[in-house]
């Protein structure tokens, strides 16, 4: 059974969350909020504990997970060292959207790094999820809640909707305040090098440690081969269950545009969502707008969410406009090129006679 822990008008209730950790230090797992997404966790330093989460989620088991720490100081038992550059970065923004990458310690557990040398370590920004770390009195292993390959989870409704009867606790912490996945840079470089962009835009980053490498495959776009520095490059991922994510790149040259491709879709008898800024000149059918491109804070926030909702009313087609690349733009670019698949306009064709075999 699972514990749904609400909130009421005073708040969430700190003996609950106080249960909830204890638990989590007697292994058993936790979904809770966090600034970025809600997670899924449990102990990092107890390999059972670990192994549930993989399970749970249907998750590889060589896609390592982030381990959750409440203070500056519980990442030294966790890592061999701590690069002088790291100490930099945990200084101006921890707790916060950034996780770094470091060698590993004796002390974790293989199924966490997912047999990697390295492991990857954060201090999330959220004081439910601070208070319930340190009321486990251990690093908590948690990535994000959803099920392995799905969108991200943003609300406590889409966490009940997904987890209800998986896990022991179910925290609801309301929406959550950046609402894509914290940026993960590896640390154990001369220079760093960015493996997802994130809440924390690269650019801040930089403004404090001078400029930094940007894996290839940080954009999102094209398929990863060989051997990725962090596995969860080379995996499907953010995709809805039902609907095919389309993307219109801002500098699209061929193909049909968001309307006429809309049009094409109504036309064969698909239903279409399109997900736009709010600045987008579109008018008929299903128009979500998720902010002003000005505003690519506000899109970051509601964009899984979006993605969920149009999934769940089974619709078989968004048309998602993309964004500048700049500040958090660079990983909602990178969450909806994954989604998408590598689906471009100039593929519709082949999409259109893919779903009709699908459906038939
Ligand atoms: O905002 C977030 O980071 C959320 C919240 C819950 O904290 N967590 C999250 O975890 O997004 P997850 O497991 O969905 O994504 C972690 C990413 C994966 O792409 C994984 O491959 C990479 O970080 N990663 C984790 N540990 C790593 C390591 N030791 N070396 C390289 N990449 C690593
Ligand atoms: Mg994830």
């Amino acid at each position: 059974m699972t514990i749904l822990v609400r909130r009421t008008k005073g708040g969430l209730p700190a003996n609950k969350i106080r249960a909830a950790g204890e638990a989590i230090s007697k292994g058993r797992i936790v979904v809770f909020p966090t600034e970025t997404v809600y997670g899924i966790g449990g102990d990092a330093l107890d390999e059972d504990a670990v192994r549930s989460i993989f399970r749970i989620k249907g998750r590889p088991p060589d896609n390592p997970v982030i381990v959750h720490i409440a203070r500056i100081s519980d990442v030294q038992p966790l890592v061999s060292e701590v690069p002088e550059t790291a100490r930099i970065l945990m200084e101006a923004f921890w707790p916060g959207p950034l996780t770094l990458v470091m060698k590993k310690s004796e002390a974790v557990p293989k199924a966490v790094t997912g047999g990697l040398g390295n492991v990857s370590v954060r201090m999330p920004a959220n004081s439910v999820a601070l208070s319930l770390i340190k009321a486990a009195g251990t690093p908590v292993a948690a990535p994000s809640a959803n099920l392995s390959g799905r969108p991200s989870i943003t609300t406590f409704s889409e966490a009940v909707a997904e987890l209800d009867g998986r896990v022991d606790f179910i925290i609801d912490g309301g929406k959550c305040r950046i609402g894509v996945e914290s940026t993960v840079v590896d640390m154990t470089r001369k220079i760093p090098l960015l493996l997802r962009p994130g809440g924390l835009p690269v650019e801040e980053i930089e403004r404090v440690i001078g400029s930094i490498d940007i894996h290839p495959a940080a954009s999102g776009r094209g398929k990863f081969r060989g051997r990725a520095p962090s596995p969860g490059m080379k995996y499907r991922h953010y995709s809805p269950v039902h609907s095919s994510v389309v993307l219109f790149e801002k500098e699209q040259t061929s193909g049909p545009s968001i309307a006429e491709a809309r049009d094409r879709l109504l036309s064969s008898g698909f239903t279409v969502a399109m997900l736009v800024t709010d600045e987008a000149r579109l008018r008929k059918g299903v128009v979500v707008r998720l902010g002003s491109s000005k505003e690519p804070e506000r899109i970051a926030k509601s964009l899984f969410s979006a993605m969920r909702q149009l999934d769940r009313s089974r619709v078989d087609f968004i048309l998602a406009e993309g964004i500048d690349e700049k500040g958090i733009g660079l990983a909602v670019m990178n969450r909806l090129r994954r989604a998408s698949g590598g689906n471009g306009p100039e593929g519709l064709e082949k999409l259109i006679a893919l779903k009709r075999g699908a459906q038939r």
